[in-house]
């Protein structure tokens, strides 16, 4: 690792990386999901293991192609956002940093039958709502209660602006109510999107305040974001 002459500054130390999405099931066939491709937070990884990092990603539904092939890298898989928290937290026990670049549910459904749901025979009446109830906030978890002291929480949102307020200002909201070290926000607008088009994220801090602005590819806005952590756990040791 390191051996394209880029700086080892993670070297020694152990990251975790939390990507792609969680699937909440319904029934043993269905769940509610996202699409996030894990693409970021697989990037995430694959810098930190070039940068001399021991890299531990918890994988939620990622595409089996796509997970890094790297002694380097530990793959945990994990499927709902409750499995994501405990394999999170039992690898953060021992970690300099975590990122939190997946996409967790917000909810789950409420109940999940262990028979595949049938639809009612020969009526056409509407199905009953699907209850949801609220998953951990993971992020927030972590942040406010740092399983090892020093350890540097990390962030991800994807905002776009409203009625009351542009996407910075969302982004800024955020990240104080996360108190993560670093939260980086991507401004979805129309000119910029998802899929595979480079992003321009702003890096705030624990009071919402912009350290860094990073722009370009997946792999551009993974370094930045690395030069931070690595630039924090020097200052947390000296
Ligand atoms: N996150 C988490 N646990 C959750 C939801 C989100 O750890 N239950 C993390 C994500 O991995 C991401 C960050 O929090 O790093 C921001 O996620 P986001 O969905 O933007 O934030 P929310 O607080 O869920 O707010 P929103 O209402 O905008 O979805
Ligand atoms: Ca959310």
């Amino acid at each position: 690792h390191a051996a394209d002459g880029r700086t080892a500054d993670l070297a020694g130390r152990h990251v975790v990386i939390s990507a792609g999405g969680t699937r909440e099931p319904l029934d043993p066939v269905r769940f509610l999901g996202n699409r996030s491709s894990g693409r970021q937070g697989i990037a995430l990884a694959t810098a930190a293991a070039r940068r001399g990092a021991r890299v531990t990603l918890v994988a939620a539904n990622v595409e089996d192609a796509l997970l890094p092939d790297d002694p380097a890298v530990a793959v945990r898989r994990v499927e709902t956002a409750l499995e994501l928290r405990d394999a999170v937290r039992a690898a953060a026990a021992e970690a300099d940093a975590v990122v939190m670049a997946a996409a967790v549910a917000d909810f789950r459904p409420a109940t999940t039958t262990t028979h595949k749901i049938k639809k009612a025979v020969g009526g056409d009446a509407d199905p009953e709502p699907i209850r949801l109830a609220t998953n951990p906030d993971i992020l927030a978890e972590l942040a406010a209660d740092r399983p090892r002291t020093g350890q540097v929480v990390v962030g991800f949102a994807a905002e776009t602006g409203d009625g009351d307020a542009d996407a910075l200002e969302h982004g800024r909201a955020k990240a104080r109510r996360k108190g993560a070290d670093l939260l980086a926000v991507n401004q979805v607008g129309e000119d910029r999107g998802f899929g595979d088009v480079p992003n321009e994220v702003t890096v705030l801090d624990a009071a919402g305040e912009v350290v860094a602005r990073a722009g370009g590819s997946k792999t551009e806005v993974a370094d930045a974001l690395w030069t931070l952590v690595a630039e924090q756990l020097v200052a947390a040791s000296t």
